[in-house]
């Protein structure tokens, strides 16, 4: 006890020394002894050390943990793999200038193994206000030079401005070592650290295996890096030359704690502490999806995993010019084998390369790289190297500099929606002019499976619609007397309670990714389930859209809308809380090709018909007039008995009165589904979203995205395809017979011409969704549709460039996309 006032005593000599720097030491003559309440805090009461037995565990350790942060989360342990079994023991600085752990019978169980100033009483030990442990010459001006610190031998955290990676003029490698358990911080089985084969990287192991993977530094992020800035100043930083090659990250001027971790289950996660909440929020994890797990897809696979939102494709993909080598295997999702070239390389004449954008660069342990070599340069190099396989910059920065080469096979690849450098896959010159027609040989049957499949559920959905019209309108009628009697007054959820139902936020809690911020599972304590939206505290870009959903969807009752329960707004954080959906969104379903066959004819005309009611209550029957504005299959949930409900009113635009049009500047929405009156002009109305609802329709009888069903530029989209096999009479064609053999195709044919009917180009010739419903739920001879409004964006560069007038002309004619 008495050491704790002499300590306080140099407490106050040091600071006035060293700025508070650093401050509590031991000097020779001091200890820390387990005895008692010990400790030592740095300056700025940020981290302390001491003495401490982790978990369940009765072993005493001496670590450094965050000061005022319970439960104490411990960031370094000194003598990890040999605790002490009692509380006998001390720690203090021996006569050569090192510190030492010494037990009870004094012998030294764990030492720094530095040496620092011999013979006199300048050598001290200090812990700094960033959780790093230094030995140093108390008398020495510069705090930065030590004789040794803790961050040069971390355990299993990164806490910013420390170093991850080599240091070759002092032979240190620092790299994480998980803890075997949450009791035991000896060495686990996990370890995270640069690996410096080709061009280096970060990488996850578990023994030797690698587990994970972040892609290369850019210079200005990791290729292939989903991560969620816990704070504007988050700074990463890394070196790469001769002496020292590492990675760094600093949170300067930040009151945000942040830490870096590698838990003893081998998840690496950066988490930020919010003081409010008392809770640790996860910014990154190393196993965010299943994509994240090294090599899903086997050699020249990519991974596409999450970009679909809650439970998308989950899917692997062959690279251009590859095919599955065992292709029966590949079909069922066991992707390890991955892919082949279709063709072999030609060495050089014959070769090409087919551009990745937007990829998580491949595993470049085998790679070669060269900071002054430009794109061009990187190109020919790869040509004229037969086992090149792939090329790119390696820095981002003035456009992209320097050059990476990959040499034979390629792993770990990730299309994902991110910024970042693009790399160049090589591939037989044959492959790149072969592959349109084979894609168009393959896809016209399959599009004449699905218009038969379309056909037949319009049958049903007619049929059905008979039966259930009388229900269907009371539900209409009744939602509105709802709405009336009770003013929606939205209820508000305790912030504690949300995080209880959703562990607080834990990742396997965690649904999706929505536009604005993650979704969450969770149980309130009634059993009931819901569904949590949460905008991140630092995102200013979803604000206005979440604003906008609440005033929108709280007045609003339908049972093909969905319900929102209340919202939480506390201390910045805004969420909103909804009925779960156990069967996630239509997407998930529609476009996995397991889970697509359990979508039977009758389910899929009651989805259709129940959008068109949602959309009709919508544009009609509630007392406002409502634009959803992004109407897609993501954005359908299905409900335990398969029944859609419309959901994300973040885009949608409320009118009052006469009101039927409107102009944005901003045009916000998803290629595909948008008009193009409203993609090109900005105009919106009513009969944007029914051409939405077009789309979707035809996506929900073939299976098959708008966007994604052709892989070729030339090729047409869904649209132009159905409507050329609608015109030539062969509507059939677009059917997949498994599916439609036992159902009735005038149904399906009915319900393709209704979808036809809603893509117009001009919306006036568009049904409304009164209409709609009416067609519907009669047989009455149905108007000719005419030419959609097809579009291929080729660029973005289409939406600044207001192409409007002559795109609605008949500019674009569908023999310029047609198959033959
Ligand atoms: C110090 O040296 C001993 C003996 O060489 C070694 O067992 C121990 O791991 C070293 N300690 C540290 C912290 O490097
Ligand atoms: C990088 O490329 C340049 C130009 O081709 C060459 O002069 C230089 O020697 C290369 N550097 C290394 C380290 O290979
Ligand atoms: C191709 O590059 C690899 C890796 O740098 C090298 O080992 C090999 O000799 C090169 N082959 C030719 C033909 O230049």
């Amino acid at each position: 006890m008495a050491n704790t006032k002499l300590i306080l005593f140099f407490f106050a000599f040091c600071f006035i020394l060293l700025r508070s720097t650093a401050v509590d030491i031991i000097s020779v003559d001091q200890k820390v002894t387990d005895d008692g309440n010990d400790t030592i805090d740095s300056s700025g009461e940020v981290f302390q050390m001491g003495f401490f037995s982790p978990g369940r565990s009765k072993n005493r350790y001496l670590g450094i943990w965050y000061m005022k942060i319970l439960p104490r989360v411990v960031v370094w342990v000194a003598n990890r793999e040999t605790p002490l079994t009692d509380t006998s023991g001390v720690l203090s600085v021996n006569s050569i200038g090192s510190l030492v752990l010494s037990d009870g019978t004094g012998s030294v169980i764990w030492s720094a193994n530095s040496t620092g100033s011999v013979g006199d009483n300048t050598t001290v030990a200090q812990l700094y206000d960033t959780g790093n442990l230094v030995i140093r010459n108390r008398n020495d001006g510069d705090p930065t030079n030590f004789f040794w610190q803790s961050f040069d031998h971390p355990v299993d955290h990164l806490l910013p401005t420390q170093k991850i990676g080599f240091d070759f003029k002092k032979g240190l490698e620092r790299y994480l070592t998980s803890w075997k358990s949450p009791d035991d911080p000896a060495p686990g089985n996990f370890r995270f650290g640069i690996n410096n084969n080709g061009y280096p990287q970060l990488i996850g192991y578990n023994h030797s295996n690698v587990i994970f993977r972040i892609g290369p530094w850019d210079n200005v992020e990791f290729s292939g890096l989903r991560f969620f800035q816990p704070d504007q100043s988050f700074i990463p930083d890394s070196a790469l030359n001769k002496e020292e090659i590492y990675y760094r990250y600093s949170v300067p001027n930040s009151p945000v704690v942040v830490r870096l971790v590698l838990s003893s289950e081998g998840v690496s996660q950066i988490l930020s502490w919010n003081d409010k909440q008392k809770i640790w929020a996860s910014n990154l994890n190393s196993q965010q999806d299943i994509c994240e797990r090294y090599a899903l897809c086997g050699a020249y696979g990519s991974c596409e995993g999450s970009k679909a939102g809650a439970g998308g494709d989950r899917e692997c993909s062959c690279l251009k010019g590859y095919e599955p080598k065992d292709p029966k295997n590949w079909k069922l999702g066991n992707w390890s084998e991955g892919c082949v070239r279709k063709t072999p390389f030609s060495c050089g004449k014959g070769d090409t390369f087919f551009q990745f954008i937007h990829g998580k660069m491949p595993d470049t342990r085998n790679s070669t790289y060269n900071t002054s070599m430009d794109l061009q340069q990187c190109k020919t190099a790869c040509l004229n190297n037969c086992s090149c396989t792939a090329y790119s910059n390696i820095d981002v920065r003035q456009g992209g500099m320097g050059c990476m080469l990959w040499f034979n096979d390629l792993y770990d690849i990730r299309d994902y929606d991110g910024p970042g450098l693009p790399f160049f896959v090589k591939a037989a010159a044959s492959d790149a002019s072969s592959r349109t027609k084979r894609t168009v040989k393959v896809i016209v049957p399959l599009v004449a499976v699905m218009v038969a499949i379309l056909l037949g559920v319009f049958l049903k959905c007619v049929r059905r619609n008979r039966l259930l019209r009388k229900k269907g309108i009371t539900d209409v009628k009744g939602s509105v007397r709802d709405n009336k009697r009770e003013e929606l007054d939205l209820p508000m959820f305790d912030f504690v309670i949300i995080a209880r139902a959703t562990m607080n936020f834990s990742l396997s809690n965690k649904l999706g990714e929505g536009g604005f911020g993650p979704v969450y599972k969770g149980t309130l304590e009634d059993g009931q389930e819901i569904a949590v939206k949460r905008l991140s505290k630092q995102s200013t870009q979803g604000l206005d859209e979440f604003k906008n959903e609440v005033s929108v969807i709280a007045k609003l009752q339908h049972r093909n809308l969905v319900r929102l329960l209340g919202c939480c707004i506390e201390e910045g954080e805004m969420m909103l809380i909804y009925e779960y959906m156990p069967n996630k969104s239509l997407d998930a379903i529609l476009f996995d090709p397991e889970l697509s066959k359990t979508l039977d004819w009758p389910m899929r005309q009651n989805i259709i018909c129940g959008i068109a009611r949602g959309l009709l209550y919508l544009h009609q029957d509630s007392r406002l007039r409502i634009i959803h504005r992004d109407l897609k299959a993501s954005n359908v949930l299905l409900d335990h008995e398969m029944n859609p409900r419309i959901s994300d009113f973040g885009m949608a635009k409320t009118f009052t009165g006469s009101e039927t049009q409107a102009n944005t500047t901003r045009v916000v929405g998803t290629f595909g589904y948008m008009s193009p009156e409203y993609a090109l002009d900005g105009t919106f109305s009513v009969k944007s979203d029914v051409y939405s609802f077009g789309v979707l329709v035809l996506e929900i009888v073939t299976g098959k995205k708008m966007g994604r069903y052709y892989h070729s530029e030339y090729s047409p989209n869904l649209l132009s395809y159905a409507w050329t096999l609608y015109e030539e009479g062969k509507l059939s064609e677009l059917f997949d017979s498994k599916t439609l053999e036992s159902h009735d195709k005038s149904e399906a044919f009915r319900a393709i011409q209704i979808g036809l009917l809603c893509v117009n180009t001009y919306p006036e010739d568009r049904p409304s969704m009164s209409y709609v419903v009416s067609m519907m739920t009669s047989e009455s001879e149905l108007p000719r549709p005419t030419r959609p409004g097809a579009y291929n964006f080729k660029s973005s560069d289409s939406m600044t460039d207001p192409l409007t007038k002559t795109w609605t002309t008949n500019s674009i004619s569908l023999s310029d996309f047609g198959p033959r």
